[in-house]
């Protein structure tokens, strides 16, 4: 009779022993942990220490607008949070409590949604986030090795700010564009090069060494230029655009209404958008 030998008897056995490697949590931490916020505790600034910042006119303001747009007010705690995340570059804890009481939310609730979404900061970054996509079409791009050349460039691990505040690499999960891979955002905006004043991410660019080069170079110019301007300028340019959640007072978005939804090869029904009379149907 053939013996079958079990998984522990080999090992007995053949007196094997294993060492364990690291395990995938520490090969990939997310984001946040990078940043250490789990990890390390991050100083947190007071509520008396961020109020100068977020109780601005122009912030008010924008709150409001905001708060307006939603039928509930808890609609606008993803925005609310990113405004506070543009005014001091990252969300320390009062500043989510600040959002959640804006939002007429509780601060558990917010700190869920805040540190569920890895766009949030939770300790400060560089005036230059540097994100790097990881993930398996970026990875067999090459990733891995862009990742490790900038790392080199900058003289910082993933995770770390240049001692001037400049630059800050993190490894995120996939970015969406996965066809240009491997790709970075250099704050929020893509980039696989720098040309000519501008970040580009053109079809059939992707990132080269000499591409990351003129990133850097491209961020270095920009700094001398605009030394003034809020730390993550981008952040908040969806916001100011945001129409708000159709029906809500003040909304400008227009309800999308449709007479069949989905529509169905099956049962032979298209979608026709009452608004703007597209009709919907299935190819094929
Ligand atoms: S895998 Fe990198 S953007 Fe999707």
């Amino acid at each position: 009779m053939k013996k079958v030998q079990g998984a522990v008897h080999f090992v007995a056995n053949n007196k094997l022993s294993f060492e364990r490697g690291p395990s995938p949590v520490e090969l990939y931490p997310t984001p946040a942990d990078q940043l250490g916020h789990k990890k390390k505790a991050q100083p947190q600034p007071t509520m008396e220490e961020i109020l100068p910042k977020l109780e601005t006119p122009e912030m008010k303001a924008r709150i409001a607008d905001l708060l307006s747009r939603y039928p509930e007010a808890q609609g606008a705690l993803l925005e609310v949070l990113w405004l506070v995340q543009e005014a001091l570059g990252w969300v320390p804890r009062e500043g989510i409590r600040f959002a959640a009481k804006a939002c007429g939310c509780s601060a558990a609730h917010a700190f869920g949604v805040a540190t569920f979404y890895t766009m949030y900061k939770h300790a400060p970054t560089g005036r230059f986030l540097l994100q790097f996509c990881r993930n398996i079409c970026c990875e067999q791009k090459g990733a891995s090795n862009i990742i490790a050349y900038t790392e080199k460039a900058l003289n910082i691990k993933t995770g770390e700010t240049t001692p001037d505040g400049l630059f800050t690499i993190l490894q995120v999960e996939c970015l969406g564009a996965c066809g240009f891979g491997p790709v970075m955002l250099v704050n929020d905006d893509f980039a696989t090069n720098a040309k000519d004043g501008k970040l580009t991410m053109l079809p059939g660019e992707t990132l080269t060494p000499e591409h990351v080069d003129n990133i850097l170079r491209w961020c270095y110019a920009r700094e001398k230029e605009f030394k003034n301007e809020p730390v993550r300028d981008a952040l908040g340019g969806s916001v100011a655009g945001h129409l708000g959640h159709p029906g809500a007072p003040g909304a400008s978005a227009v309800a999308q209404t449709f007479d069949y939804a989905p529509p169905s090869p099956v049962l032979g029904l298209k979608a026709v958008s009452k608004e703007t009379g597209v009709v919907l149907t299935w190819k094929g």
